[in-house]
């Protein structure tokens, strides 16, 4: 079982990858704490698939389990469903002795995590990531929340796991899509700070997408590393944590935009990713030909580098409204300068944001 280890002082854990191991939760668990209770907040689409290998583990382990079920979808990462998931720990006698398991894509590590993060003010929590997503970015580096009507993550907290447990095995039953939309995280990943990364990713793109599961596994915890060091520097995004952010200021506007059902979180940041390049470029940060090797690759995986049908003044109004709701300052940008390194710019201006939308939406 490969090991990556997020060094956070106390607040310290690992990441376990390995093909098979969800069904070897309840011993690791074991291993990190003593307890007597757990629950398993998953939706119901992984819970058919995962949720009885899970449980029996646990059980296995004497842990009493049970399992808290969510409906599948962006929409129930909401304070109200967290509520449901409090009244399900309350009800299961779930005290900080006790852990909660976020079984699923991000949406579940999002919510189960916030709601581990706040119930009896923080209680242990599992993130056993089952989407690419959740695998390379979000169930590693603390972040949990849920949405409010007026913006996605709006309310959440820093609460790190006791451990990550990938199982690449889990892939297999990932629709394409979801898979597709993942790849866009591990190009972020190279683009910012990885180049090995990104051309491990140019040189075995067939075999990763034929879910080849060892060229899988390698881009997965090549991910987890580059994460767990900027997560190290930065847990609580101060400064150099923003680079992850990578192509989301655009990216997260086109999802706004459309409101969240044309693209997938990791198509909407392929856009942006192409829409900051195309920033750098004009303003002689990077060279085109690097901007052209991260569309390729992009491109190569099944995402989109462009949208035609984009209504630049309404991206240009929800970047606003996302930034006056969360920041008094200026607009900071992350733009590449290389393949594998990243800067944060706070200079771009409005006419630049919109050429290079332009731009993109003509290619
Ligand atoms: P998701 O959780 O909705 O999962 C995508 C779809 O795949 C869902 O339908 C899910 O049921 C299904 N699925 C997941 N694993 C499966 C499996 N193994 N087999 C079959 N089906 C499976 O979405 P996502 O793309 O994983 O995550 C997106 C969410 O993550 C967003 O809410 C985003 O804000 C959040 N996010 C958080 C962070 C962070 O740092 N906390 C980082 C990136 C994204
Ligand atoms: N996904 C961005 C972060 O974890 O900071």
């Amino acid at each position: 079982m490969q090991q990556i280890y997020v060094d956070l002082g106390k607040s310290s854990y690992p990441i376990y990858i390995d093909r098979g191991s969800l069904s070897r939760v309840g011993s690791i668990l074991r291993g990190h704490m003593e307890l007597s209770r757990a629950a398993i907040a998953t939706n119901n689409v992984i819970n058919k698939l995962y949720g009885d290998i899970v449980r029996d583990s646990l059980q296995s382990a004497g842990i009493e389990t049970e399992i808290v079920e969510v409906p599948d979808g962006e929409e129930y990462k909401s304070l109200e469903w967290a509520g449901r998931i409090f009244d399900a720990f309350v009800e299961h006698r779930m005290t900080r002795q006790s852990s909660a398991i976020a079984l699923g894509g991000g949406v579940i590590g999002d919510l189960a995590g916030f709601a581990a993060a706040t119930y009896m003010r923080g209680i242990p929590l599992v993130q056993i990531p089952t989407s690419l997503i959740a695998q390379v970015d979000s169930s590693v580096g603390g972040k949990t929340a849920v949405n409010h009507p007026k913006g996605k993550n709006l309310i959440g907290a820093f609460h790190q796991p006791r451990f990550v447990l990938v199982d690449v095995d889990v892939l297999k039953t990932l629709p394409e899509r979801e898979f597709t939309a993942g790849l866009a995280e591990v190009i972020k990943h190279g683009m910012i700070m990885d180049r090995e990364l990104f051309g491990y990713m140019e040189s075995n793109l067939s075999k990763i997408l034929d879910l080849d599961m060892h060229s899988v596994e390698q881009i997965i915890s090549r991910s987890c590393k580059d994460k767990a060091t900027i997560v190290e520097q930065d847990e609580k995004e101060q400064n150099v944590r923003a680079i992850l952010n990578y192509g989301h200021t655009v990216g997260h506007s086109i999802e706004a935009v459309t409101g969240y059902n044309s693209f997938r979180h990791g198509e909407a940041i392929s856009i942006g990713m192409a829409v900051a390049s195309r920033i750098a470029v004009n303003m002689e940060i990077l060279e085109e030909e690097c901007e052209i090797r991260q569309n390729h690759l992009l491109a190569g995986c099944g995402l989109p580098t462009t949208f035609p049908d984009l209504d630049i003044d309404k991206v240009m109004d929800t970047i606003y409204l996302d930034k006056k709701i969360r920041e008094a300052d200026r607009l900071r940008f992350v733009l590449p300068k290389d393949v594998g390194e990243a800067i944060i710019v706070e200079t771009v201006t409005d006419d630049q944001i919109r050429n290079a939308i332009s731009e993109v939406k003509r290619q």
